[in-house]
């Protein structure tokens, strides 16, 4: 393989320019070239496709976000916006391609590989851990002690003013950044779109195990059944008037800041993993990591949103959080 590309699509997730840092230098240093395409698959139909080499990636493994820019296209999803990307595809030469994202990204990714001879693996990045076939994606563990951080602080004021705090995390189809933050930051209740009726459980357990307690951290995720933190609010405030509560909701800090250090080291080993993978003719699978272990996993499976909440947390979190 002599020229490839990579690029990151979709939700931007700290720890993706580190993942960038390994491939662009896991490639140079196997004299494979090369390009950045700026803005996922926007920059793929436009053209925008720079060389890049080892100094172009210096300086970039403690930042957020991704030097290469993102985007969400709606113009790829179009038969004219696929046929566009392919023939700059073909124009650069690119026989390989390491694409950084989440589903969306992997969807597209293959659905380029159907109608262009190039061989596409993913690394999974983004902040929502919902991919099947690694432990951990790209900006989870940053996010979630981001998360962490922010409601140990309104946590302070909580506990000062007797209030019950409703914070609302991301995830539109997948809790698992509410779940590991709420067990993290200790909270009373967490609300997640895989378990459906837990505001019900919740409404109940705020009155029969933590009527002594003055404050309460309620954590759901902004894809839960109930509809989101005013709404978590207003259901409390029906069953329970004599509660100061109040609505937090952290948005995207979520998804912004510099990697951890497991991030770090995750992100640059999967990289490192995707240009290997190129080199010895895999194609369409993801980059995971499981059980410390590098695992490939067929895009088609990677995008099955299997990875529910495990059942003993969920039991752990209704005996903890009393
Ligand atoms: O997929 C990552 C994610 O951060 C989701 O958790 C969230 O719902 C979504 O992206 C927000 O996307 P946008 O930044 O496009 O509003």
């Amino acid at each position: 393989m002599k020229t490839i590309a990579v690029y990151t699509s979709g939700g931007d997730s700290p720890g993706m320019n580190a993942c960038l840092r390994a491939v662009v230098r896991t490639a140079v240093n196997s004299g494979i070239t090369v390009y950045g395409i700026r803005y996922g698959y926007e920059g793929m139909i436009e053209g925008d496709f720079i060389k890049m080499d080892a100094r172009s990636v210096a300086n970039i493994i403690h930042r957020g976000g991704t030097i290469l820019k993102t985007a969400r296209s709606k113009r790829f999803l179009t038969a004219e916006g696929m046929q566009q990307a392919k023939l700059q595809i073909e124009k650069f030469g690119i026989e390989g391609a390491v694409a950084i994202g989440g589903d969306g990204t992997f969807r597209g990714a293959l659905a380029l590989s159907k109608i262009c001879n190039v061989h596409m693996v993913g690394c999974p990045g983004t902040i929502d851990n919902d991919l099947v076939g690694t432990d951990f994606t790209i900006g989870y563990d940053t996010a979630i002690n981001t998360v962490v951080e922010a409601v140990d602080k309104i946590r302070d004021t909580a506990e000062s003013h007797n209030r019950v705090f409703i914070v609302e995390v991301m995830g539109r189809d997948a809790g698992l950044i509410a779940l590991y933050s709420g067990i993290g930051s200790g909270a009373e209740g967490i609300l997640i779109p895989e378990t459906k009726n837990d505001l019900e459980v919740l409404l109940n357990r705020l009155g029969e195990h933590q009527r002594e307690k003055h404050s309460k951290i309620i954590i759901v995720a902004e894809g839960d059944e109930a509809g989101g933190a005013f709404k978590v609010q207003t259901a409390i405030n029906e069953k329970y008037p004599q509660f100061e509560t109040r609505v937090s909701i952290l948005g995207h800090i979520q998804r912004g800041g510099s990697p951890s250090c497991m991030e770090r080291v995750n992100a640059s080993r999967m990289g490192y993993a995707a240009v290997d993978a190129l080199q010895t003719g895999k194609k369409s699978v993801m980059i995971g990591i499981v059980n410390r272990k590098i695992l490939y996993t067929p895009f088609t499976d990677a995008v099955k949103h299997l990875v529910g909440p495990d059942p003993s947390l969920l039991k752990m979190v209704d005996v903890l959080a009393r």
